[in-house]
């Protein structure tokens, strides 16, 4: 059972699926704390609403990146509650050397498309916009670089000839939600090992 720490900045609807895998029985994963950059994530309440701890930390500006004294305050709350994997749901802020060499290889993130296409902002959108027929979801881990670094695992949604942003955004974030959880389920039940970029799980044939 691995202790996961998870990081968000708004709606946290990644975070609800893991908690309610959590409750159902349904994930070998527990997220011991939650850690966002707003005090009013709704993230936060959704933790506190399952008696975990939903801590605001004060990211003190605006800026895409996390200063490196923020970021090392991250780790000491994740560190303190013993976490053992980092999740990056929803987390808007772009991470670096504290958090990532804190735990090496242990940090992932859940992107709303087939990486390495459309990285960055409105994912979806950028998939309406270059005309692709398949788009999807991509759970990763965190590298130096934004929305890459290897691949943990991918689902594909089709893109249907009259989607809007909202239509193709809402079927993506379901299959993500899945995805997620059945990514830290793996995680922790089978594990992985790297070769360069690429994940080779334990179970793979
Ligand atoms: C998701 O689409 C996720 O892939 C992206 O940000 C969105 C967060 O949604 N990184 P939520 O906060 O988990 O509802």
């Amino acid at each position: 059972m691995i202790r996961m720490g998870v990081l968000a900045s708004g709606r946290g609807s990644n975070l609800q699926s893991l908690l309610d895998a959590e409750r159902g029985g349904e994930l070998a994963a527990e997220t011991v704390v939650v850690c966002a950059d707003r005090p009013d994530a709704p993230a936060l309440l959704r933790a506190r609403e399952r008696a975990k701890p939903g801590l605001f930390l004060d990211p003190k500006s605006g800026r895409a990146r996390l200063g490196p004294e923020v970021e090392r305050e991250f780790v000491s709350v994740l560190e303190a509650h013993d976490v053992q994997w980092v999740v990056l749901a929803g987390f808007f802020r772009i991470v670096g050397a504290p958090l990532l060499d804190a735990f090496p290889n242990r940090v992932v993130n859940i992107h709303p498309s087939l990486l390495p296409s459309f990285p960055g902002l409105h994912a979806p959108r950028q998939a309406l916009e270059a005309g692709v027929r398949v788009s999807g979801c991509t759970v990763h881990l965190v590298d130096a670089g934004v929305d890459r670094g290897p691949i943990l695992a991918q689902r594909v949604v089709e893109v249907e000839a009259r989607d809007t942003e909202a239509e193709l955004s809402a079927r993506i974030l379901d299959q993500e939600h899945q995805l997620l959880v059945a990514t830290m389920h793996r995680i922790s039940t089978v594990g992985f090992r790297l070769e360069g970029r690429r994940v080779h799980w334990n179970d793979d044939v």
